[in-house]
């Protein structure tokens, strides 16, 4: 005889709650240990895209600046200002002056630095003649003295145009060639009455006025 105790079908969502608890939690767990390492991916690019950022930085700036330009002007030209004409007194010797220049390579700005000198002159009808203080040599500072240049070091000897002159005592001048004359920014000496100048140093102890990059 049949027995009326046979097992009730299951009803839909009998295992939902609390009976369902079992079978939701391999899932809240697969779904925890994803975000996190979404979360924890995304913590760890951060210093990566700021060391990326800061890596090409420079390459952004430094089609913007070259890497040195004038203090008192944009620079674009590469003129520095030196002197207004005014400071100077005709045909009287030949005075020197620091050349002051902001500084950039690819990391770094330094503003106000030195970055050479220069011996400046002003001749009749508002020109000037100006050298690079470096002596040609072996890179000694040259000094004016009364109407020529000399260099401390092994005795060269200039004239006032920049010209080799025989050294007093007889020696051999060792200087392998003139003074480094320096252009002047003529637009700049005539309208605004002030000296600008296009620094550059050379190697020393060539023939050739070869200028250093
Ligand atoms: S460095 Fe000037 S004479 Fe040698």
């Amino acid at each position: 005889m049949a027995s009326d105790q046979s097992p009730a079908p299951e009803s839909p969502g009998a295992n939902d709650s609390p009976a369902g608890e079992p079978h939701e939690e391999p899932r809240r767990s697969f779904v925890f240990e994803i975000a996190s390492i979404v979360i924890g991916g995304l913590v760890g690019m951060v210093p990566l895209l700021v060391g990326v950022v800061t890596f090409l930085d420079p390459l952004g700036r430094a089609k913007k600046k070259p890497l040195w330009y004038a203090q008192g002007g944009d620079g674009d030209d590469g003129f520095i200002r030196i002197s207004s004409l005014g400071a100077l007194e005709e045909n009287a010797e030949p005075q020197r002056f620091p050349v002051i220049a902001d500084k950039q390579d690819a990391w770094n700005y330094i503003p106000n630095q030195p970055i050479g000198a220069v011996f400046v002159q002003r001749l009749a009808d508002n020109q000037v003649r100006v050298f690079n203080a470096t002596c040609p040599h072996a890179g000694c500072s040259v000094s004016c003295v009364g109407t020529a240049f000399h260099c401390p070091c092994h005795n060269s000897a200039f004239d006032l145009d920049g010209s080799k002159l025989v050294s007093e005592s007889g020696r051999n001048n060792p200087s392998p060639r003139p003074l480094d004359s320096l252009e002047v920014d003529p637009a700049r000496l005539e309208k605004d009455q002030e000296v600008w100048v296009k620094f550059q140093n050379f190697y020393t102890g060539k023939h050739e006025k070869k200028p250093k990059s």
